[in-house]
């Protein structure tokens, strides 16, 4: 097995490193920040950038743009990393958690619909894996009940709904630079907007309450420091380069491995809706169906075989510690909690492998799921030999 290791970087970083290196300003006002801000906004069909530390301020830095705060709800689907849900606790607002389709791992649009109250103030759509929702139907809800839409796209750098990239359908679109993230700088966020108010009372915020023009030491909003440094911004214009082409293998290899798989009964993958016209593939997710093989089996297997599969989250959102003690509203959510019990993912760096390894990949999840159903139940077996 040739698993690449993640995150790559290679001459390109270490040129860009340089010039920020041997430059005077190593900080926020490098150029290298606004160039990557615009370049990674057109990236996603979107006319500003504003970047920050990580992408869990952003989508604070949204929300807190969008003037959402105690009083206002935010519907939010049960199955993501704890930041959609936190954002909207840490602004005041109350999170609303509502389940995902069946098998696409995404907010359910009829449970978005029933869930709107009155203090319903935004959707946070959370591109699962890299698979976009369904964010016509999420669009239309809003316009009918005028609610803000927000794409937590942390997942999902260069993915497309007929065409158009992620973070460009809302009112604004958050992305991670994280280190596990498809592109990545270590720690790193962006908010992507083409609203041009809005655009401009984010950045002032993320600027200490500054605006453009203006006295370095006027400050007109209650603002703070959200700048990311010209060193990640160096890694992320080289990183940015090289994610095309990335996308691309990822592609190849998930039909490959999709195609290779295609006998073996017992898995279903995401769905990809057809108006997904492309995919970071930041996860490629499954479900256990019909085998007798338990999820935790099936990934510890792969795992003691060299492939590096994750058993999904431990718990849906709202059955963290956390949102026992705190205000937050639940609905129904029986695909969220069931996915939980028989999820699993494999993440990109395996979906950027060579093929040789790809074939390995399916042949080891055949064995994963055969293996068991072929043990004999050895101890039952004994003792009634034995009789
Ligand atoms: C769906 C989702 N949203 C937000 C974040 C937060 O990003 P960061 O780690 O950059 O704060 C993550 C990080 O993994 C994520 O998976």
């Amino acid at each position: 097995m040739n698993i690449p290791s993640w995150p790559q970087a290679g001459e390109r970083e270490a040129e860009l490193l340089h010039m920020v290196l041997e430059s005077p300003q190593w900080g926020g006002f490098h150029p290298f920040v606004a160039e990557f801000e615009q370049s990674f906004a057109a990236y996603q069909n979107a006319l500003y950038g504003i970047s920050a530390f990580n992408g869990t301020v952003t989508l604070e830095l949204a929300l807190t743009a969008l003037g959402i705060g105690p009083g206002d709800e935010v519907i939010v689907p049960a199955i993501s990393f704890i930041s959609s849900a936190t954002a909207i606790s840490r602004t005041g607002a109350i999170p609303v958690f509502v389940d995902i389709e069946p098998w696409s791992f995404n907010i359910d649009p009829n449970c978005v619909r029933q869930a709107v109250s009155p203090k319903t103030r935004a959707i946070m759509a959370v591109h699962f894996g890299g698979t976009m929702c369904d964010i016509d139907s999420l669009a239309a809800i809003c316009r009918e009940y005028d609610l803000s839409l927000l794409e937590d796209a942390a997942h999902a750098h260069g993915s497309e709904w007929n065409g158009k990239r992620a973070g460009s359908f809302g009112i604004a679109g958050s992305f991670s630079f994280q280190n596990g993230k498809v592109l990545s700088a270590g720690e790193g966020g962006i908010l992507v907007t083409s609203d041009t108010d809005f655009a401009g009372h984010a950045r002032s915020i993320a600027n200490h309450g500054r605006i453009p023009g203006q006295s370095f030491y006027e400050h007109y909003r209650l603002g703070t420091n959200f700048r990311i440094t010209g060193f990640q911004a160096a890694v992320l214009l080289a990183q940015l380069e090289r994610l095309p082409e990335q996308i691309h293998h990822r592609e190849r290899n998930v039909t490959l491995l999709k195609n290779l798989s295609a006998g073996t009964p017992g898995i279903v993958w995401q769905t990809q809706p057809s108006a997904v016209t492309r995919n970071s593939w930041y996860l490629l997710l499954g479900r256990l169906r019909n085998t007798q093989v338990t999820r935790d089996e099936f990934s510890d297997r792969l795992r003691a075989a060299g492939v590096p599969c994750a058993p999904f989250y431990p718990h849906v959102l709202y059955r963290n510690p956390l949102y026992s003690g705190r205000s937050c509203r639940v609905t129904p959510c029986p695909v969220a909690e069931a996915s939980i019990q028989d999820a699993f993912w494999l993440p990109h760096r395996l979906l950027l492998a060579d093929e040789e390894t790809i074939r390995q990949t399916a042949g080891l999840i055949s064995n994963a799921l055969n293996k068991i159903r072929e043990e004999p139940k050895a101890p039952l077996e004994a003792t009634s030999a034995v009789r």
